[in-house]
């Protein structure tokens, strides 16, 4: 397995210059050295979570909360590992078991949680722009950790740290992403950061599962899989989201799989060194199959996983400097 160093001759603007916003809500509308420094800081964090001894102390004190109103098994791990990793002490909140569930309004929940006195809220919610709406209500950071089909950037990020260690300048690259684009918020940030990146971005899907918008997004649009993996760098498949799908949007998983499911065989059209990865939670046999997805050589899959601790670490930290008073960021 290759690894790429991810350190960039860039030069990044001095202190909160370097990423002066104050909350992560979307990759869209981020400048091309923003997402570079996230990832630059990131990579100190993948040093760190290599080690046995895993602890920083840089948010001893600071309290993160996860306030989760979907389901997630790798993201809330993920968020929740990376608080606990910095020394902040993180509460997680599970709409299942809050009151949500006995009517409360999605503003009097984030007014709850403002009052409590977090130094980080990361969100997960299922309607698009709900993450902004809390954003709008509290006085810490805010850090979406996917609403609805929107936007989902801390995935977006560790996709793009990933690729950069497998593949050094993301700018260039061909980087195809095939399977439920209308659906996907991980396509929708993924688009944004990696055309930011300067890649050439295809996406790949049954003419039912291309959203319009895609016209407007700098991307080239594909409905037969072989032509899109023509030549392409890196293959990212999606999972076919039928929690956001209301009626068929294809005739059968069997004759999915057929058409835009990546197998082996399929996988002769793009590079002979192409990148496979998946954001999970993976169908197998469905978008990808088992012997795609768990080639050690060619699936970044695990590393994938691997780059969302340390992406979220760096996140994390960026985004409490002001309220840590570290010099620069006030
Ligand atoms: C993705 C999500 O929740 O949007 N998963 C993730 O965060 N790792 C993709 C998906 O659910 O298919």
């Amino acid at each position: 397995m290759t690894s790429t160093s991810t350190s960039s001759p860039h030069q990044f603007p001095e202190g909160s210059d370097a990423f002066p916003h104050r909350h992560l809500l979307g990759i869209a509308g981020l400048q091309p050295w923003e997402i570079l420094y996230l990832l630059k800081e990131a990579e100190q964090w993948v040093d760190l979570n290599k080690k046995s001894s895993k602890h920083a102390d840089r948010l001893d004190g600071l309290t993160v909360i996860n306030a989760f109103f979907e389901n997630s098994t790798r993201t809330l791990l993920s968020f929740e590992i990376a608080g606990k990793r910095m020394g902040a002490d993180v509460v997680n909140m599970h709409a299942a078991q809050s009151s949500v569930k006995k009517g409360e309004t999605l503003i009097d929940t984030a007014v709850t949680l403002n009052s409590m006195k977090a130094d980080a809220i990361v969100i997960r919610h299922a309607s698009s722009g709900a993450v902004q709406l809390i954003a709008d209500k509290v006085d810490c950071p805010v850090l979406n950790a996917g609403d609805g089909r929107h936007e989902h950037p801390t995935q977006a990020l560790l996709d793009a740290l990933t690729i950069q260690r497998r593949k050094g300048d993301i700018s260039g690259l061909t980087i195809t992403i095939c399977g439920d684009v209308m659906h996907s918020r991980v396509a929708r940030s993924n688009i944004y950061c990696l055309t930011t990146l300067g890649a050439k971005v295809r996406v790949c899907a049954p003419p039912s599962l291309l959203p319009d918008a895609l016209d407007r997004m700098n991307v080239e649009s594909f409905t037969n899989f072989d032509d899109a993996l023509a030549g392409s760098d890196v293959v990212m498949m999606l999972r076919l989201q039928s929690e956001r799908m209301s009626g068929d949007f294809i005739p059968s998983p069997r004759e999915y799989h057929y058409l835009y499911g990546l197998t082996k065989e399929r996988l002769k059209n793009a590079k002979p060194d192409a990148l496979i990865m998946h954001p999970g939670p993976m169908n197998r046999g469905v978008e990808i199959d088992s012997e795609v997805a768990d080639d050690l050589e060619r699936s970044a899959i695990t590393e994938q996983v691997e780059m969302g601790v340390a992406v979220r670490m760096a996140c994390l930290d960026i985004l409490t400097r002001k309220s840590r008073g570290v010099e620069g960021w006030s």
